[in-house]
């Protein structure tokens, strides 16, 4: 495979550029450093206790090539403290991970949430509320082959937002410049809610079904399934207040399962890698919000008892 190596110059930091720590490396943070550290920021890997390499190649496959980057590493016992901070972990892990560095993170500290699901921020910002929290959304297909080794399988775009900042933070510029279509989104509420929508009908589905996207829309019982709970999320999303992003569900789901035919959900991955899934955050989340609006979501709630039922 052509090889394509990087080996930035350490930049000098600014508060356009200072040094982002990666917490969480699977494929999300490790695509993201790769990018950030290849184009002049300043990248550290933060890993568990324990870790004994002090640096660690990232491998980005990507259309049959190959690039390489050796970013630094550090753990929560021998790392400064952090000012910016990414977080990538799966839903379940972002608490424990954040509590682990809780003592390097400043007042005002920085960190962008890269996660699937909702409902995690809240419990942040309770829990830290001197951090300045951004959330971020991502479409991006990538997964990991190895440990820091992944495959990314298609371009998608990446949304920061953060609620009540219709401008972006100083940093942001050398973020727009380091990832392809990567937007500030002053309504970041709406494009998180969006994902929502569609990974509680596609996620749940190929899980228990142990199909690909492109199954959703092509074998007829399931194309029945899909229409049942595209009508249930979009009830919720319209009393949760999302009107356009529930009379858009149908098309958009459509829209999805088409362009990603061939993948396998991140919630099929997770079942077949014998991980636990992040259907609490995703399918529980909502089961949540139609609770305070008092709606009955029968088929989320026995969705989501299948899935625990039968991949936990
Ligand atoms: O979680 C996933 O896998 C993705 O968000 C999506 C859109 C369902 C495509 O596989």
């Amino acid at each position: 495979m052509p090889q394509a190596a990087f080996n930035p110059i350490p930049p000098i930091l600014t508060a356009q550029n200072p040094n982002w720590y990666i917490l969480g490396a699977g494929a999300i943070g490790c695509l993201n450093a790769g990018r950030l550290s290849s184009s002049g920021c300043n990248v550290t890997l933060l890993m568990r206790k324990g870790t004994l390499q002090t640096s660690l190649p990232i491998i980005i496959d990507r259309d049959g090539t190959r690039t390489t980057q050796r970013l630094p590493v550090v753990t929560p016992d021998n790392c400064k403290p952090i000012s910016h901070l990414l977080i990538t972990t799966k839903a379940y892990d972002v608490h424990d991970a954040v509590a682990s560095i809780g003592h390097l993170l400043r007042k005002n500290s920085t960190a962008v949430l890269m996660v699937n699901g909702m409902g995690i921020a809240e419990q942040l910002r309770k829990d830290w509320p001197h951090l300045h929290f951004y959330l971020s959304t991502t479409t991006e297909g990538a997964y990991s082959i190895a440990p820091q080794h992944i495959q990314h399988t298609g371009q998608g775009e990446t949304r920061i937002g953060r609620q009540g900042q219709n401008a972006p933070p100083p940093w942001f510029h050398q973020w727009s410049r380091a990832i392809d279509s990567c937007f500030w989104d002053d309504n970041i509420e709406s494009a998180l809610w969006a994902k929502l929508a569609v990974n509680c009908v596609i996620n749940p589905l190929t899980a228990l079904h142990n199909c690909s996207n492109g199954e959703l829309g092509q074998r007829q019982e399931l194309t029945e399934h899909v229409a049942t709970l595209c009508n249930e999320v979009s009830n919720i999303t319209h009393a949760a207040g999302f009107e356009q992003i529930a009379a858009a569900l149908p098309q958009r789901v459509a829209s999805v399962i088409a362009g990603t035919a061939r993948n396998r959900s991140s919630m099929l991955q997770d079942v077949e890698g014998g991980r636990r899934t992040e259907i609490d955050y995703i399918t529980g989340f909502l089961l949540r919000v139609a609770d305070q609006f008092g709606i009955d979501a029968p088929y989320n709630r026995a969705l989501i008892q299948d899935i625990k039922n039968n991949a936990h």
